[in-house]
């Protein structure tokens, strides 16, 4: 089961992220990210098991002129149930309730060899999204987009301001 996110549900997600990455930093970065007015509209996901949550997903509003767009980040499944297909159920789920709101494209800065699974690009800046900051060469292919309606719209992406701090995009 997939189900939209609540206030109450912050610890879980925190715990969910900080034990998928290893570390406190995405934990923080979606509360940051929660509480950023210019991230707004955001869709939170968690995927449950039996009663427990077992993996979240944060789409954050992207800026495109001309299009309507998101970000994904992150993307966390809890370490106990990998393998499991909950990243790939939580990214479609996502992306389908994303193109009934109407939303033209999607973006994301991750392995570049998960993401294509679901029908991400490699390589946005090379199709015409650069990132908000630069991503080094060996790393572009790890810049991706999914174009949700088939909008000829192209142009630089921004993000909300809690993930917009360059470190975000280049380590
Ligand atoms: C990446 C992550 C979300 C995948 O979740 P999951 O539910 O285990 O993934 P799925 O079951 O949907 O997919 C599993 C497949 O993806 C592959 N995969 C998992 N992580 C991968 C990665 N970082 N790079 C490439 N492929 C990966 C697996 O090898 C597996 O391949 P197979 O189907 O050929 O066996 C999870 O491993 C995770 O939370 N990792 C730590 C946080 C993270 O790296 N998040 C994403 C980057 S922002």
């Amino acid at each position: 089961m997939i189900k939209a996110t609540t206030l109450e549900d912050l610890d879980v997600i925190k715990d969910i992220q900080t034990r998928a990455f290893e570390e406190p930093d995405e934990a923080e970065l979606v509360e940051n990210l929660l509480n950023d007015p210019s991230a707004a509209p955001i869709l939170s996901l968690l995927a449950y098991k039996d009663d427990n949550a077992i993996g979240h997903i944060l789409f954050t509003k992207a800026y495109v002129d001309g299009a309507t767009a998101a970000l994904l980040a992150p993307l966390a499944v809890d370490p106990d149930h990998h393998y499991k297909g909950t990243g790939q159920r939580l990214m479609k789920e996502g992306l389908k309730q994303l193109k009934a709101q109407g939303v033209d494209l999607v973006f994301v800065l991750g392995p570049p060899d998960y993401y294509p699974r679901v029908g991400f690009q490699n390589n946005a800046g090379k199709r015409g999204y650069p990132a908000p900051h630069p991503i080094p060469k060996r790393h572009e292919d790890a810049w991706m987009v999914i174009n949700l309606s088939g909008t000829d719209v192209t142009g630089p992406v921004r993000v909300a301001k809690a993930i917009s701090a360059k470190e975000y995009w280049t380590e």
